[in-house]
């Protein structure tokens, strides 16, 4: 089935670039030489090199209904945090803009953006390189894009890739105004290798823009929240897509996610000028904490 989307999404001209067989060790990650070293995967440990292929199989299982799945488990909120994501980027306010939406999968964000620059601002020149480690995300992304007015055109390419290690040949030292990633760091093995990469990418003066769950505060909402997710997202799983399992892990994974403050914390580490860590500068908090928008310059 991988081999499948790769080939579909190779053969059509619209795809520029394709990243295939980049592996989880890539040489700016010192940890994946270590194999001794381990990873979250849900509330599971296992050894750092078998999370990107675990993580792999999960998508590659909810790609056909990961859309459906998105608007069943989260009541159409995902839709709506979305939308605010983007709308806080305000793309194209500045003229067209070079963005890079990683673990993009079917291509929701890179949609809102085009749409929203050219809706707000009259721009058809801002562009997005959507890039995710798996074909049959990208294959549900590309088919979407086909009904819309940005197939075949610069505006929007897919790329098979992994965070973690971008291709300097494909993705160039600074080279992008925006970089965007929507629930898909809490799945990259490394957080650190993924923030590295998105300022290596970035221009001097470039936007990094993280919208993902996150640490609720409220013990009550916090309470609703954990037995909502708990019982009903994996049941979701079972009845729409066939799928416990996978829906059992991207609900414990945002568990493991590193609270809202220690992210913030993280994407200074790797270099970034954030607002305060209080809630409305270095982040803002969608629902009480249940997502978060993080956002970073680089200097
Ligand atoms: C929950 S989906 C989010 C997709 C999309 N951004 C959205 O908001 O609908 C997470 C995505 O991250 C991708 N992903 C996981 N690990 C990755 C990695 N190391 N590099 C690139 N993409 C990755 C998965 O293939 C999947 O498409």
């Amino acid at each position: 089935m991988q081999t499948l989307g790769r080939r579909l999404l190779q053969s059509h001209a619209s795809l520029r670039r394709t990243t295939l067989g980049l592996r989880f060790a890539h040489s700016q990650d010192p940890s994946s030489s270590d194999p001794t070293r381990t990873a979250s995967f849900g509330f599971r440990n296992v050894p750092e090199e078998a999370k990107e292929g675990m993580v792999r199989e999960v998508f590659d299982s909810v790609a056909a209904k990961y859309d459906l799945m998105n608007d069943a488990s989260s009541m159409g909120v995902h839709r709506l945090w979305k939308d605010e994501f983007v709308a806080s980027l305000q793309p194209g306010r500045r003229g067209p803009q070079k963005c890079i939406d990683v673990a993009g999968g079917t291509g929701d964000i890179a949609l809102r953006i085009l749409d929203f620059a050219r809706e707000k601002y009259a721009c058809r020149e801002t562009t997005v390189d959507v890039v995710d480690i798996n074909g049959q995300m990208l294959k549900e992304g590309f088919k979407r894009f086909k009904k819309t007015m940005y197939h075949n055109t610069p505006q929007i390419s897919f790329t098979e890739g992994n965070a973690q290690g971008l291709s300097k040949e494909q993705f160039p030292n600074n080279t992008y105004d925006l970089y965007t990633i929507a629930f898909g760091i809490r799945n990259c093995t490394s957080i650190p290798a993924v923030l590295e990469e998105a300022y290596r990418v970035l221009k001097p003066g470039g936007t990094f823009a993280c919208l993902e769950f996150s640490r609720v505060d409220n013990p009550l909402l916090s309470t609703l929240y954990d037995q909502y997710s708990f019982s009903v997202i994996p049941l979701l799983g079972t009845i729409l897509a066939g799928d416990r399992q996978s829906y059992q892990y991207l609900v414990e994974s945002i568990r493991r996610f590193p609270a809202q403050a220690e992210f913030s914390r993280m994407i200074r580490d790797a270099g970034f000028k954030t607002g305060k860590d209080v809630d409305g500068a270095a982040w803002v908090n969608l629902w009480g904490g249940i997502a978060c928008i993080h956002t970073g310059v680089k200097v």
